[in-house]
């Protein structure tokens, strides 16, 4: 097929900046449904306290209160299932603090109002009487066996070796290899603990749902989700309810980074437009988000590596510390200590340690950018210690390349794209390198892919554009029909509409999707050249598809291309000859290969202020395929900001005694800006995976994995300090550089 000026791999604008940047797209918050209340949440002030009682009786009297949901109301409405199903009616209960409050923020009572004001004037007159109790902030503190129990019994695990911890949520303990022999094996044995804070992903639209329920009690929410299927499952299970009487709209959404599965406002707006009766739409406040969303979490960890004199890592064995809050599950993140490596004997002990902050969620790449931080930053002051260039280093363990994984390629496009080997620094500059990994996921895909009479094609799924999807999977149907992208229109359905689609999260999207949509698009295009083969057909010549070629949005016999018909025509013959040109995709998950971010920084630091200020940024990475360069360009600078984010300034400060959170806005927990990073040299490496479309590897999430290393080598390699504490404030740095402890790490 001839090549596409806006198909695959060509460097187009994304379908939706236009929308965007003028403010036509419509987010959730501009949704306005007739009747609609507004919500508001009552949090607890205490990190953790015994919740004594709860008085809601001004609120339900305040004139303009249309639902007050308690733990009590929400107990009284469950009674009923309580018998038949006690795991279901839990479920329900548990959406609110009953007993105890765990961390600052919970949700302890809702309230839906004729305005969003008079709700919260509602909130503030319902009255709690607690009984503050010691909060617990600290990994160390939290697994200490006096420490307080934050939730049960449940959480005190015995060690093999007999010592007790406390508040401990799961563990994970994993070896691979003869780990004696490694550590037998080793010339040099160097150990090192890093310890990373809570960081929030912070997109730019905070969480938001409105909900409507209908005189049959069907649900309709719309909302901003990377998975409106997921958000429709959660609330059926949350909530109890007919799965088929829920019907997610996921609205453009302004960021999601991991932290928009849902949860967190969707199922509470659906409470309170069943207590009300009324459509309710509830939006987190920034400050909300801060004490009540999902951010990343925080990790101890330990890293001891065993090298020969030559730098060959022969054992590795890590302690890791997760911060969990009052959720779980993030120990399996601690196998990302391998790296990329080839590490003959490796041992993981992975702990996740309850504290009294909120349960952690998703954020970009699942713990990546902590685990990274520790094994790469690591790494580098064993290159310093033994005298080996860290690239050179790198160079020694990474595997050979082969297919599917460009290991060494990617690392010398970026040192290559520095000049490495000829780098030069003025006074207190330096370079730093680090790697990071990242395999995508996949997910059930389905598209549908059908030409409209005026010769446009019309895509519709239910995938979720969180990052420039919609324009690829455009550039993969204006490649396979041989049009240009404008005249691809994507259409994303609601859950009632589309067929099942995974969520936009574990950089499954266009991987999963983009084989979907590349399938519809070729039985469409068979479809359009069955018809034309038929049409152009006559007694005198039987014309078959092999004889056909497209060009200019016009089908045609290669022999004798006076015979064309334009796609227009012949999308209008269908309706009367066969029916419309439609074809369907659909795809099931099948694994993708590591896909490989080199990031390379260079910094200056100020020895007076202790403040760091990145020059020079290079990131290569492997995408496999780059279907529209331009995404994975924002793909790689945007993921590489948050990392760097995370190394200079980002951190989710706790207060030691209290627990209260202590920088809950933007003012204080300062995310980049333009001003604090230069432009990127972005390199795109494309060694082709198997089961991606044309090629491509999901990609959105490996550009954040390793820009902490980045910086904390950059800054050893400047100054002479190692800092094992992100981020690397202007504060810690400068203490560090007077031999001070650099500060606190409150992880
Ligand atoms: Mo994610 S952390 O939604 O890829």
């Amino acid at each position: 097929m001839a090549a596409v000026a806006s198909g695959v791999g060509q460097r187009v604008p994304r379908t939706d900046s236009a929308d965007k940047v003028t403010g036509r797209a419509l987010y959730s918050a501009d949704v306005f449904r007739p009747g609609m209340l507004h919500g508001a949440v009552l949090r607890s002030p205490h990190a953790h306290a015994r919740i004594i009682s709860v008085d809601a009786s001004r609120a339900v009297a305040l004139p303009g209160v249309h639902a007050v949901v308690t733990r009590d109301s929400l107990a009284a409405d469950v009674a009923l299932i309580v018998e038949e199903e006690a795991h279901a009616a839990r479920r329900v209960l548990d959406l609110l603090a009953a007993e105890k409050v765990r961390y600052e923020g919970e949700k302890i009572a809702l309230v839906a109002a004729e305005t969003r004001e008079l709700a919260e004037q509602a909130v503030a007159l319902i009255e709690v009487v607690y009984e503050p109790l010691p909060a617990l902030i600290d990994v160390a503190a939290a697994m200490l066996p006096g420490a307080p129990l934050i939730h049960d019994e449940q959480t005190v695990a015995t060690l093999d070796d007999g010592q007790v911890l406390h508040n401990i949520a799961g563990q994970m303990h994993r070896t691979n290899g003869d780990l004696a022999a490694g550590w037998a094996a080793a010339d040099r044995v160097f150990e090192d603990t890093y310890t990373i804070p809570r960081a929030h992903q912070t997109y730019l639209e905070p969480q938001v749902a409105v909900a409507e329920v209908d005189p049959q009690g069907r649900v309709t929410v719309w909302t901003s989700t990377q998975g409106h299927f997921a958000i429709q499952s959660n609330i059926s299970k949350s909530l109890r309810l007919p799965l088929g009487d829920i019907n997610v709209i996921g609205m453009t959404i302004g960021g999601g980074f991991g932290g928009k599965f849902g949860g967190v406002v969707d199922t509470y707006a659906v409470l309170l437009a069943q207590a009300s009766g009324r459509p309710v739409k509830l939006v987190y406040s920034r400050h909300d988000e801060f004490l009540d969303g999902r951010p990343a979490p925080g990790l101890r960890i330990t890293i001891k590596t065993g090298v020969t004199h030559d730098g060959r890592i022969t054992a590795r064995e890590c302690w890791a510390y997760w911060d969990v809050g009052v959720g779980s599950g993030a120990s399996w993140a601690t196998g990302r200590i391998k790296g990329v490596y080839d590490i003959p004997a490796i041992a993981l002990h992975a702990f996740e340690v309850h504290t009294n902050k909120p349960a952690p969620g998703a954020y970009r790449a699942p713990g990546a950018p902590q685990v990274t931080f520790a094994s790469e930053a690591q790494l580098d002051s064993i290159a310093a210690a033994l005298g080996i260039d860290p690239v050179e280093l790198r160079l020694r363990n990474l595997p050979d390349d082969k297919p599917q994984v460009a290991f060494r390629r990617t690392l010398l496009a970026a040192a290559e794209q520095v000049d490495w080997a000829h780098r030069t620094a003025g006074p207190d500059e330096g370079w730093g390198v680090a790697i990071g990994e990242w395999t995508n996921g996949a997910g059930p895909a389905a598209a549908v892919v059908s030409l409209a009479p005026d010769g446009g094609a019309q895509l519709f799924y239910g995938l979720m554009d969180l990052t420039g999807t919609d324009t690829a999977c455009a550039q993969i149907v204006a490649e396979v029909l041989d049009l240009p992208y404008e005249r691809v229109r994507v259409t994303r359905g609601d859950t009632d509409s589309a067929p099942y689609g995974t969520g936009s999260g574990g950089s499954v999207a266009l991987f999963s999707f983009g084989n979907a949509v590349r399938d519809a698009a070729q039985a469409a295009r068979e479809q359009l050249l069955e018809l034309a083969a038929a049409h152009f057909s006559d007694q005198a010549q039987a014309v078959t598809v092999a004889d056909l070629e497209t060009v200019d949005q016009q089908v045609r016999l290669r022999a004798n291309p006076d015979k064309a018909a334009s796609f227009a025509e012949l999308a209008t013959l269908a309706l009367r000859q066969g029916g419309p040109v439609v074809g369907e995709g659909r795809f099931s998950p099948k694994p993708s290969a590591p896909t490989i971010s080199a990031q390379i920084a260079k910094v200056h630091v100020d020895r007076g202020t202790g403040q760091v200020t990145l020059l020079e940024f290079a990131h290569a990475l492997d995408v496999g395929r780059a279907i529209s360069p331009v995404s994975c360009e924002g793909q790689m600078e945007g993921g590489a900001v948050q990392g760097l984010g995370w190394g200079l300034m980002e951190e989710m400060l706790y207060d030691p005694q209290t627990g209260r959170n202590l920088n809950p806005d933007l003012l204080d927990y300062r995310v980049p800006t333009s001003l604090d990073v230069p432009p990127q040299q972005t390199v795109l490496v494309e060694e082709p995976t198997t089961h991606g479309p044309f090629g491509a590897k999901g990609i959105g999430e490996p550009p954040i994995a390793p820009g902490i290393a980045a910086l904390s080598n950059a800054i050893a390699a400047a100054v002479g300090v190692r800092l094992e504490h992100p981020p690397f404030t202007p504060e810690r740095v400068w203490r560090a550089l007077q031999g001070l402890d650099p500060g606190p790490a409150r992880t």
